[in-house]
């Protein structure tokens, strides 16, 4: 019986020699030079996005690509000028653009970031990184080979918040953490399942570069429901865990400087709607770190009352992270971050409160493009935040506990 390799699903995929490409030089930016960038999917995040790289003082967006050509007008409206493609690679090959952001779907970003980087331009890319582990492996690789300045969509890690609790953890002030909770809620009127899109009118096999949407997946006739709802299908998602788990296992990761975890497991289910959806929607993941450290992930779809928040529970005292709205990108007004003495360990210690400022995640990494700097989400974390996801992913489609070592040995099935 044929058993396909790592190696057939990179070929698959069209993956497999990127990383053994001799890379072109950036263009030296000078202080005051103009940044001309591309976008390569402007649906809901790529749309945010735009307004937020338009922002930037210095920035011009000169082209975007979108295999719906849909979204081209509502993109035009904010960067009137721009020139439309409904594939990325001619995108790419445009002198005039310097660096490039990806907000497509989940099973196309290691196609963007690898082809992005081969064509010489640096990169913002939105999480989760990749969709399967030797995608991730193969991105770091190129990134690293590249030598492009490679911001990856964790905002998070550009938050006054992480700033606070980093400090606090540096400082010795948690003592020995053993334990991290973390939980996401979220909630929809009964019968709307949470993520469904309606698909639009003019969403038609005419309008749409329906292969490249495939990027490698079986072929099969046009199917506008998967392209405006693949989030819910695992040949294109990896669920609430590459959506949503990934930003919070990132920052937790970063705070307390984790490296990859040892084991996964998780368990749950299709509870909250029963629309068809491949993904489940309420979830309980158990990370294992080396040194004595678990971390747990809670998330539903069908409860919001708790919001979205972390607990860091050290032997001398605990770190509340928590947005009063699970929503990650709007969420601002809820956020707060407080330090609480174990009296036990730390009988005159005092509570604290985190006042660090966020920082403004694109414009760090337009900074970067020019100073050539690391950005604060560079590919590294993409790449652990990625694995984590992708563990917790595989233990729950294989229904068992899965160790790091076992996990990266797994070909991807679609
Ligand atoms: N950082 C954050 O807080 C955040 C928030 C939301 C979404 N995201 C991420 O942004 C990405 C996009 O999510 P979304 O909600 O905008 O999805 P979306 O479906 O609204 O947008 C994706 C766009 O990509 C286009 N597309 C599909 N295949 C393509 C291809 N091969 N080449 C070019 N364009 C292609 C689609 O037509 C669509 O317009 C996802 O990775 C998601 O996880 C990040």
């Amino acid at each position: 019986m044929f058993k396909p390799t790592r190696r057939d699903f990179l070929k698959q995929t069209g993956l497999g020699t990127a990383a053994l490409l001799a890379y072109p030089p950036a263009r030296v930016l000078g202080a005051n030079d103009r940044v001309r960038v591309g976008m390569i999917g402007v649906g809901n995040r790529g749309q945010d996005l735009l307004d937020e790289v338009k922002a930037v003082p210095n920035v011009q967006v000169v082209a975007i690509a979108d295999v719906y050509r849909g979204r081209f007008e509502a993109a035009r409206k904010v960067a009137p000028g721009i020139t439309t493609f409904d594939d990325h690679r001619p995108l790419l090959d445009r002198k005039d653009v310097d660096a490039v952001i990806v907000a497509s779907p989940l099973h196309t970003h290691a196609r963007h970031f690898l082809d992005t980087l081969a064509a010489g331009k640096d990169l913002y890319a939105e999480k989760t990184m990749t969709w399967s582990i030797p995608e991730a492996e193969q991105c770091l690789a190129a990134a690293h080979q590249s030598g492009r300045v490679v911001q990856i969509g964790l905002q998070w890690e550009s938050s006054g918040a992480l700033a606070d609790a980093k400090r606090w953890i540096k400082d010795g002030l948690l003592g020995k953490v053993t334990q991290v909770n973390s939980w996401m809620s979220r909630n929809t009127p009964h019968g709307q399942g949470q993520w469904v899109r309606r698909v639009p009118a003019d969403c038609t096999p005419e309008n749409v570069n329906w292969s490249a949407f495939l990027n490698g997946r079986p072929d099969r006739p046009f199917d506008g429901f998967r392209l405006i709802n693949w989030r819910l299908f695992w040949e294109f998602s990896g669920g609430n865990v590459t959506e949503n788990m990934v930003h919070q296992v990132a920052w937790i990761m970063s705070a307390l400087e984790l490296p990859l975890p040892t084991a996964a497991s998780m368990s749950g289910g299709v509870f909250s709607e029963k629309d068809g959806r491949q993904v489940p929607d309420t979830i309980a993941v158990t990370l294992e770190f080396p040194n004595d450290l678990i971390w747990s992930w809670q998330s539903t779809f069908s409860n919001r009352h708790y919001g979205l928040g972390e607990h860091i529970l050290g032997s001398d005292g605990t770190i509340e992270h928590g947005w009063s709205e699970s929503d990650m990108v709007n969420g601002e007004e809820g956020e707060s971050i407080r330090f609480f003495p174990e009296k036990v360990n730390r009988p005159h210690g005092a509570a604290l409160v985190g006042k660090t400022k966020d920082q403004d995640h694109m414009g760090n990494w337009i900074d970067c493009v020019r100073t050539r700097k690391t950005p604060n989400a560079p590919v590294e974390i993409g790449y652990q935040s990625a694995i984590a996801a992708h563990m917790a992913n595989l233990a729950y489609r294989k229904k068992q506990r899965i160790t790091l070592e076992e996990a990266k040995a797994v070909v991807p099935q679609f």
